[in-house]
């Protein structure tokens, strides 16, 4: 890589000439200007942004650690964090934990290595013990998706126990008296507030949670794993007669399944997703589900970072929590006589 000394020689003037062009080109007279850009040109010549950025003391540098990439809840929690980032001049950097805490804790260290201005993350587990280290070396901190259980912490989440509770009670309202509940490991926080909201509507509905639920556990929620689970829920007797999918990814691979078995949705089987991703509305049929602020999940994280990071001594940490709504649509449109 070319550096700042054959720069100055190509250009012949001093190195500080050279800072200056990069630094502070107003003090350079204009074809003092043009003659150190075209040997920063002739040379290829890249600054080095992490050595600037430590001598400035600071970094453009966002680290995003969200589960799992390939699921649109999170690309579009990511469009709402990289419009507040880049507003802002920063760069968001974006890592893929995969619910593997093993992956989170060594993406934590790389971001810290990188010495990044602050961090958004969609913990793996609900321990805070990973994050308050972070902050201990002078990095922000803001959970995504996941309420903080300190007040020292900003976080932005959505109200999961509701969520599940609207998806139920949906159900439970169409007639539907033993549903299943097709859902990703409990040892994510989102997935076990779902299943106690499921628990909360069987209780108000005044039904027996052994015979109204049957829960189905996948290692991860997405559409191989929903498609792969038509076997096991039709399995089952007495089969359920609607399901509750942890998010829509799980839903749109369910209804691959249920295809192979010829069953109508949702005559045969009513289906409820979550997230209300993109494809959830354009599928046949229109998938009912449980919309997540998505966008403004992410934008309003950045944002609470942004602040925390450009003026620690007036930020007031946050946890914020935003409602679910449930979208009805036709994928659980029929009624049945309990
Ligand atoms: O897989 C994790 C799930 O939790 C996502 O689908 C989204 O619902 C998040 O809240």
């Amino acid at each position: 890589m070319t550096d700042i000394r054959r720069v100055a020689e190509l250009a012949g003037v001093s190195l500080g000439t050279v800072s200056n062009v990069l630094n502070r080109p107003h003090l350079v007279a204009a074809h003092t200007r043009l003659r150190v850009e075209q040997a920063i040109a002739d040379t290829g010549f890249v600054r080095n942004g992490s050595a600037r950025q430590l001598r400035a003391g600071h970094s453009p540098l966002i680290g995003l650690i969200v589960l799992d990439v390939s699921n649109p809840f999170f690309t579009e929690v990511a469009r709402g964090v990289e419009d507040a980032a880049n507003a802002a001049g920063s760069i968001v950097v974006l890592c893929n934990s995969d619910d593997s805490t093993a992956k989170e804790q060594r993406y934590l260290q790389s971001l810290e290595e990188q010495r990044v201005q602050g961090m958004l993350i969609t913990p793996v587990s609900s321990s805070e013990t990973s994050m308050q280290r972070v902050r201990r070396r002078g990095i922000a901190v803001v959970l995504l998706d996941h309420p903080s259980r300190s007040a020292d912490l900003c976080s932005v989440a959505v109200d999961d126990v509701l969520g599940g509770e609207l998806a139920a009670t949906h159900l439970f309202a169409q007639g539907h008296r033993r549903i299943g509940f097709l859902h990703g490991p409990s040892t994510i926080r989102q997935i076990a507030e779902r299943q106690r909201g499921v628990l909360r509507a069987v209780k108000r509905f005044g039904l027996n949670p052994q015979t109204a639920v049957l829960n189905i556990a996948v290692p991860s929620q997405n559409t191989s794993e929903g498609e792969a689970s038509a076997e096991l829920l039709l399995a089952n007797e007495p089969r359920p007669t609607a399901v509750f999918c942890g998010n829509d990814l799980l839903a749109l691979g369910l209804m691959r399944g249920l295809a192979k078995y010829s069953l109508y949705i949702p005559q045969d089987m009513a289906l409820v997703g979550y997230d209300d991703v993109d494809f959830a509305n354009v599928l046949s049929p229109p998938l009912t589900t449980i919309r997540q602020p998505k966008y403004e999940l992410g934008y309003k994280a950045a944002q609470l970072l942004l602040e925390e990071t450009h003026d620690p001594d007036h930020h007031i940490h946050q946890q914020i929590m935003f409602q679910p709504e449930l979208l009805v649509r036709e994928s659980s449109l029929f009624k049945r006589t309990p």
